[in-house]
C-alpha cells in the first residue's frame, strides 16, 4: 500500500524563523508560505534531494495543530506523509484492518493539490500519518 516519504511535517511557533533557520543555517531550499486555510495551517516546504520537510504554522483559531504546539511550545515533529496510488482503497483497506481515519473519512485536498487522509495516531505507534494520493 505504502509508497515513498512524501514529506516529513515538523509545526513551528514562528513560520518565518523556521524558514529562515532551514535556509540560512541548514542551506536548504524552501518554498514560499502557502496558507490552507481548509486545513487550519500555513506551511513551507523544504526541498531536499530525496523528500521534503513540511515547516507547519497554524492558521485561524481553531487550528489541529495549536494543541500540539501547546504542548510542544519550540516545535516539534508533528506528522509522517506516505504516498499511495488509490487513497480511497487504501483508506477501505486500512478501516477494514480496523485503523481510525480521522475527520470525516473522505480525502481532502493537500498542499500539493492532491487528495490526503489523516490516520490516528495511537493505531500507529504514536505517530500521525497522512496518506497523499499521487
Ligand atoms: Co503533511
Amino acid at each position: 500500500m505504502l509508497g515513498r516519504v512524501n514529506h516529513v511535517a515538523i509545526a513551528v511557533p514562528d513560520l518565518a524563523a523556521a524558514t529562515a533557520s532551514y535556509r540560512d543555517t541548514l542551506g536548504a531550499t524552501v518554498s514560499a508560505p502557502q496558507a490552507l486555510p481548509e486545513h487550519g495551517v500555513t506551511v513551507v516546504f523544504v526541498e531536499l534531494p530525496n523528500t521534503k520537510v513540511e515547516l507547519l504554522q497554524p492558521l485561524g483559531t481553531d487550528s489541529p495543530i495549536a494543541a500540539f504546539l501547546d504542548k510542544n511550545p519550540s516545535g516539534g515533529m508533528h506528522h509522517i506523509c506516505y504516498e499511495v496510488g488509490d487513497i480511497l482503497a487504501a483508506r477501505d483497506q486500512l478501516i477494514q484492518g480496523g485503523a481510525r481515519v480521522l475527520g470525516t473519512g473522505e480525502p481532502k485536498i493537500g498542499a500539493h493539490g492532491k487528495p490526503v487522509l489523516f490516520l490516528h495516531p495511537k493505531d500507529f505507534f504514536g505517530t500521525l500519518i497522512e496518506l497523499e494520493q499521487v
